[in-house]
């Protein structure tokens, strides 16, 4: 088991390992707890529930639907109805979208109540348990809407990771790979031995997941270093978007990060195209859409909208070494046309 612990803004411990559950069933808090999980681990949620005595129980099907006005509504009634008080601890149990939500359910009800996340997929292990960040999706579009809002503690069982289907196991990892890149760490850009029983994939979660530590602590509310995390991301929420999520988290990220390697060395940086073609080889995503950099443009906006007059673009000039910043239109749209060709 590999303790890492965050220390600001508030104190929580990250653990990661085989059997944690009876760790967290250990370490619980006093007060009244409710469960909110993933119906896809019902079993390891209904042994969870009764293993820390906790009779309110909400079942979800996990994936971005889930992370709606609508599913929060229900969840806030569903702990009103049961008349939680504010002391009370909110378990979640899930993967990325579920921690997403509780998170914010847990930030909401009452102004807040405490949370602890037991995440059960490979994303939310290495990216959405840690760091404080809940939110839901908007018609308009993906996570507008949340609250930093640390939980108690998060335990990473790896015991569920072997229930993931294979491609979900993998694309939870190209956020690991991603923190490779920003930490200048090869080993994290070493994926071909990682798979559920592999002996060094406790360590290799603990690594990735202590490069998001050290930013977190750095930048908690994203003013600046913590913005390194969205390497990748720009593109792939524009990708993710106009393909109302037809094309996955996981594959899109990996999109994201050719083209911001594409990006890197045509803005003068080392060539960084054949490390993420490994990524590529490895993962074996859905085939890229095609679709007209034009019609991306509206999906980008979005971005720019949070950011003042231009998308800023993370763009990696080496290994742990990276520039943030507007880049020109007519740069963006060659690199797109050049990732399009790449693919295809
Ligand atoms: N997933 C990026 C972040 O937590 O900042």
């Amino acid at each position: 088991m590999r303790m890492l612990e965050i220390r600001t803004p508030a104190r929580y411990p990250v653990c990661i390992g085989s059997g944690l559950l009876e760790k967290a069933v250990q370490n619980a808090p006093e007060g009244p707890k409710a469960v909110l999980y993933d119906l896809k681990v019902e079993r390891f949620a209904d042994e969870a529930a009764q293993k820390l005595g906790i009779e309110h129980k909400l079942g979800l099907q996990g994936g971005e639907d889930t992370k709606t006005l609508a599913v929060f509504a229900r969840c806030q009634s569903w702990l009103a109805q049961a008349a939680l008080p504010r002391n009370a601890v909110l378990y979640v149990i899930g993967g990325g979208t579920l921690t997403d939500l509780g998170g914010y359910v847990a930030a909401s009800y009452l102004r807040g109540i405490r949370y602890i996340s037991l995440p059960t997929t490979t994303l939310a292990v290495v990216d959405a348990s840690v760091g404080g960040k809940t939110g839901l999706n908007l018609p308009e579009g993906k996570n507008l809407m949340g609250a930093f809002h640390s939980p108690a503690a998060v335990y990473s069982d790896t015991g569920p990771l072997a229930t993931l289907p294979t491609t979900l196991f993998k694309e939870g990892l190209v956020e690991a790979f991603k923190h490779g890149m920003i930490a200048g760490d090869p080993s994290l850009l070493d994926l071909s031995r990682l798979a559920p029983d592999y002996e060094g994939l406790e360590d290799y979660l603990a690594k990735a997941v202590s490069v998001k530590i050290d930013i977190v602590e750095k930048d908690p509310t994203e003013q600046g270093e913590r913005r390194k995390l969205n390497l990748g991301h720009t593109l792939a929420h524009g990708l993710e978007a106009a393909t109302r999520h037809a094309l996955s988290h996981g594959a899109a990220v990996a999109y994201g990060l050719l083209f911001a390697a594409l990006l890197g060395r045509k803005l003068g940086g080392q060539d960084l195209v054949p490390t993420v073609q490994k990524l590529m080889a490895w993962l074996e995503p859905a085939p890229l859409p095609i679709i007209h950099w034009d019609a991306l443009l509206p999906y980008l906006a979005r971005d720019k909208k949070k950011l003042g007059n231009d998308v800023h673009w993370v763009v990696p000039k080496d290994l742990g070494r990276l520039e943030i910043g507007p880049v020109a239109e007519e740069t963006l749209r060659e690199t797109h046309r050049e990732l399009l060709s790449l693919t295809s």
